[in-house]
């Protein structure tokens, strides 16, 4: 896999439309398996809010329940991305840093879910960042993770995604779930693991 490394690229990316294609409903699907878990960690602890690591134009956003996330904090190194966020009825927080770079405040006032959804392959320690920022708070905490699926097309992004999950699983998180999302049309399928601490 070759990626952007920059936020410049990334804006660049989004300027010419390269990320369009994550638009699909075959890829709101797994968005919406995400936002079922975010309803599932609400539904035991509470209101809660979520953090969107990688977040790019905020697809996610317009598919969590209103009535149990009280604020939405979107998390990327792209400012042409956090522009495109959609309105909502949740407070919406935009936070312009990498993930290795952001300490995760402002701290949260409620449980919180951490998403970090097709984005662990761009940071060297992706994993290590992710428990770094869910260690640094009190709070309850969910920790959902999407990463995609082998595809005989793609070899090489078996490799990414088995190193991934291999780092999850060494991890100091405990895996509570594993959900898989397939897209019919193109073979595509993604893997959604869900922590705790
Ligand atoms: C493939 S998109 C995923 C967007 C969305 N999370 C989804 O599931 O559709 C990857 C996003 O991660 C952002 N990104 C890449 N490296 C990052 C980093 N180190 N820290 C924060 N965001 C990053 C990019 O700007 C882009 O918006």
């Amino acid at each position: 896999m070759s990626h952007p490394k920059t936020g410049e690229l990334w804006d660049a990316g989004f300027r010419a439309g390269k990320y369009d294609f994550l638009h699909k409903e075959s890829e709101k699907e797994r968005l919406k398996v995400i936002a079922g878990l975010v309803a599932g960690f609400a539904a035991t602890h509470g209101i809660c809010e979520v953090v969107d690591i990688g977040c790019g134009e905020g697809l996610l956003l317009p598919l969590l329940d209103q009535r149990l996330v009280s604020r939405y904090l979107g998390v990327d190194i792209s400012t042409v991305a956090l522009e495109r966020l959609p309105a909502s009825a949740i407070e919406v927080l935009r936070i312009c840093k990498s993930l290795g770079e952001w300490d995760g405040k402002p701290e949260p006032m409620v449980p919180r879910v951490i998403v970090a959804s097709e984005i662990l392959y761009y940071d060297p320690d992706g994993v290590g960042e992710l428990v770094r920022l869910a260690t640094s708070s009190a709070v309850p905490q969910r920790i959902l993770v999407s990463c995609v699926a082998a595809h005989p097309g793609k070899p090489n992004w078996a490799e990414a995604s088995t190193r991934l999950w291999q780092e999850l699983g060494e991890a100091p998180l405990n895996e509570i779930g594993r959900h898989s999302v397939q897209d019919g049309e193109t073979g595509l399928s993604w893997d959604i693991g869900a922590y705790s601490l």
